[in-house]
């Protein structure tokens, strides 16, 4: 068993950021994720699991996986390394569930190793890049083209990699996430949409395998300037938009777009096919709409929201949410400070467990 090293919250910036500095995101700076160890991993045992944290959200994963009783993982950039077997992780991008060791004496034995077990792999680059990409040439490429949502995701085996030390890799050939890195990419749309918030949407209903059909039900709550409006309006469904702001006219006037200027809170359940929010509000007020809704059984296929955290992460309201039935409560790589919760009414095929 593999003696586990305390390293929880980040404190040094990442090989390749600024020091002091965290990873810039486009408005903001990111939380530095925990540098790069010479010998992360000295055991010849290989851990149990692997989890991969986004970018700059390392210290909410550490949490996460302290409050489901696991001692702290060791760190590798931003990958956490267990000896215990995988558990649930909403702030995993993905988690590695047959983890091991593979000798890597050269750049040509390294790819050998790889390619023995299977075809499709995907790097995860933490240190030793120059030597990683090296290897990685030497791999069948993996095509990783962008999604057309709603086209599903993938369905060929990928694996993932990492070097642990110019000698050593770590890889699993079997993950939770078909994408490589965690990250389901879109074909974007610069045009109609008036924010980037709609590759949230995509990112949540692609996660849960379902979307609203035409002509159905939606209630988007927090709409304003309707970014998810619009990808619902362009999905064919009847979108009741909701907010005390106004929508973007361009949005405003799409077929089948109505907006009612309202609180989300002050509103009655209602029969609807799906409900969306995306409002700013503090995460137990969110549950407690969320629990309204379900408990009073009007939401005939399913729902996606956002549960936004301001300053520090809420992580019991996090658990009550995973807690639902049915629902999956995952950060997606477009999220930012938030999870996403995402339910499927159980005849849909919810239930499915988050990875
Ligand atoms: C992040 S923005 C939503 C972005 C939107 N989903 C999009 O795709 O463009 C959050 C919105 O929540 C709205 N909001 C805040 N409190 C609200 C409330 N009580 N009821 C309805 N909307 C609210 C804000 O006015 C704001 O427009």
């Amino acid at each position: 068993m593999a003696r586990v090293r305390a390293a929880a919250a980040p404190r040094r910036p990442a090989a390749g950021s600024a020091p002091g500095r965290g990873w810039r995101r486009p408005g903001r700076i990111l939380a530095p994720d925990p540098a790069p160890q010479p010998d992360p991993w000295p055991d010849p045992t290989p851990p149990a699991s692997v989890y991969l944290a986004a970018r700059g959200y390392a210290a909410q994963l550490a949490e996460e996986l302290r409050r489901a009783g696991l001692p702290p993982p060791i760190w590798h950039g931003r990958l956490a390394l267990s000896p215990h077997p995988p558990v649930p992780a909403a702030w995993a991008l993905e988690v590695w569930t047959a983890p091991r060791l593979l000798p890597a004496p050269s750049i040509a034995a390294g790819a050998d190793q790889l390619r023995a077990i299977q075809r499709n792999w995907a790097l995860v680059p933490i240190a030793h890049h120059r030597r990683s990409r090296l290897i990685e040439a030497r791999l069948p490429p993996v095509k990783a083209r962008p999604l057309r949502f709603p086209e599903p995701p993938p369905t060929s085996h990928l694996g993932a990699w990492t070097l642990l030390r110019p000698d050593l890799i770590l890889a699993s050939p079997t993950k939770t996430s078909p994408f490589p890195q965690g990250e389901a990419r879109f074909v974007e749309d610069r045009e109609g949409p008036p924010s980037r918030a709609y590759l949230k949407l995509w990112a949540g209903l692609t996660r849960l395998g379902a979307h609203p059909a035409p002509g159905e039900l939606c209630l988007d709550l927090g709409a304003a300037p309707g970014g998810w409006s619009w990808a619902l309006a362009r999905l064919g469904a009847q979108v009741v938009a909701v907010d005390k702001a106004p929508l973007d006219p361009r949005v405003a006037a799409l077929p089948g777009v109505s907006w009612r200027q309202e609180s989300a809170f002050a509103l009655a359940p209602e029969p609807v096919d799906w409900l969306f929010s995306d409002v700013i509000c503090y995460p137990p007020r969110l549950l407690a709409l969320v629990r309204r809704w379900l408990d009073a059984g009007v939401v005939r296929r399913g729902l996606v929201v956002t549960i936004k955290f301001q300053g520090s992460t809420d992580h019991e309201t996090a658990a009550a949410f995973a807690a639902i039935p049915g629902g999956l409560l995952f950060h997606s790589a477009q999220n930012r400070h938030e999870l996403t919760f995402a339910w499927l009414r159980p005849a849909e095929g919810g239930g499915k467990p988050a990875p």
